[in-house]
Parts: structure tokens; C-alpha cells; sequence
């Protein structure tokens, strides 16, 4: 027999990941649930090929959370590709990792997924032998760019015109400590 305190419920356990949720590594079977959170949350669309094409090329950082009491249920992704770019300091490609797409139910918001999803596939992305992190996020989109902050993104500029609207960009980047 344990004692009431056992029997509290508790969402937090003591190193901040919200215990209801799992988190894991996505599988081709969660790509549906994955888009229908991405379009109910998110303006930018994408097609199925584009995230199938995510997950063979960096499976490590492509992570879902799912509900404990509910396996079938995807209730926030994160997906992370490298992008190369001429480097200024040599002829070679200098790669960053790139945070394609992060998004939580609406109802599921507010309990740390996001910042669990962000500190579980920052260090598998970095893996790629990365020189940074790096992201655009809408200006108005004030939540995003709190999470990001908290997590020490700055942003580095603004990059006008970006989203398909017209809404302008923060780019925003993680150094390495
Ligand atoms: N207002 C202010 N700050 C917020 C916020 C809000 N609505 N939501 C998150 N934050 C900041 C806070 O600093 C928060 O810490 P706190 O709760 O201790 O104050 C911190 O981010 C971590 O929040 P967390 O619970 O991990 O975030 P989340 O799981 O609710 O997910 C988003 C955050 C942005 C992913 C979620 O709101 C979302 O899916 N939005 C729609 C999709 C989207 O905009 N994705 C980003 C595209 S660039």
C-alpha cells in the first residue's frame, strides 16, 4: 500500500520534463499526426514527401510528444535539418542546424514540451558537426520567440518579406557556449 503522497498526481517530475507526455524519436507512422498538428497550428504547410524526406535525412532530431495515456496521439514535433553556406573564413561549407518546424496542440501548451523537444534534439542535431543553431520566426509571434529566447537564441537580423504573407523574419542563432 503506498501513502497519499504517492498517489498525487505530478506533472513535473524533478528534472522539469512534464511526466504526462512522452517524447521520442518520430517513425513514419506518426508523419499524419505530426501534419495535423502542423496545420492546425502553423500557416506554413508542408507536403507529406518534404517531411518523410526530414525524417530519412535526420531521424535523430525529428522528435514528437505523445500523450501517456493516449500512444496514438502526437501532441507536439520538432524537426531540425543542416543547412550549408558558403563559409566567410574559407573555401569550405560552413553547416548550421536548421529548426524547420516546432509546434504544441493549443490545449497542450504551457507545460514544457516545446522547451523539451528544443533541449532533447539540439544536442542530436549538433551530432552533424554544426556551427550553430539557427531559425526564423514571424515578428508577431511572441510566444516562439520567448521559448527561443529562454533557451539563448539572439536574434541576429531581421529578414524582411519572408513568410509567403509578407510577415518580415527574425533570424535568430544559438552559439555554441
Ligand atoms: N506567452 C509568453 N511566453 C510564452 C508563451 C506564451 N503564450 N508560450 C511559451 N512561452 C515562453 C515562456 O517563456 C515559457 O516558459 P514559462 O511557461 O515558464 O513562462 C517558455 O516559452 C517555454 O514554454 P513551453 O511550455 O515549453 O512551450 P509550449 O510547449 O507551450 O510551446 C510553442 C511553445 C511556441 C511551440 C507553441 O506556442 C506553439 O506551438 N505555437 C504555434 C506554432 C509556432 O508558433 N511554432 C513556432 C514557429 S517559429
Amino acid at each position: 500500500m503506498g501513502t497519499d503522497k504517492q498517489f498525487k498526481p505530478k506533472i513535473f517530475t524533478n528534472t522539469d520534463i512534464p511526466s504526462d507526455y512522452i517524447f521520442r524519436r518520430c517513425t513514419s507512422k506518426d508523419l499524419d499526426g505530426v501534419i495535423e498538428v502542423n496545420e492546425a497550428e502553423l500557416p506554413e504547410d508542408y507536403p507529406y514527401f518534404f517531411y518523410k524526406s526530414i525524417l530519412d535525412h535526420y531521424p535523430e532530431s525529428f522528435l514528437v510528444a505523445l500523450e501517456r495515456n493516449n500512444l496514438n496521439n502526437v501532441v507536439g514535433y520538432v524537426m531540425w535539418r543542416i543547412e550549408k553556406t558558403p563559409s566567410l573564413s574559407n573555401l569550405k561549407l560552413d553547416r548550421k542546424g536548421h529548426l524547420v518546424s516546432i509546434a504544441v496542440s493549443e490545449e497542450h501548451r504551457r507545460k514544457k514540451i516545446a522547451t523539451v523537444l528544443l533541449n532533447k534534439s539540439i544536442p542530436a542535431i549538433r551530432k552533424h558537426g554544426i556551427s550553430s543553431y539557427v531559425l526564423e520566426v514571424r515578428i508577431s509571434n511572441y510566444s516562439a520567440i520567448e521559448l527561443y529566447k529562454k533557451l539563448n537564441f539572439k536574434i541576429e537580423k531581421i529578414k524582411e518579406n519572408y513568410y509567403r504573407d509578407g510577415e518580415n523574419a527574425y533570424y535568430m542563432v544559438k552559439e555554441f557556449k
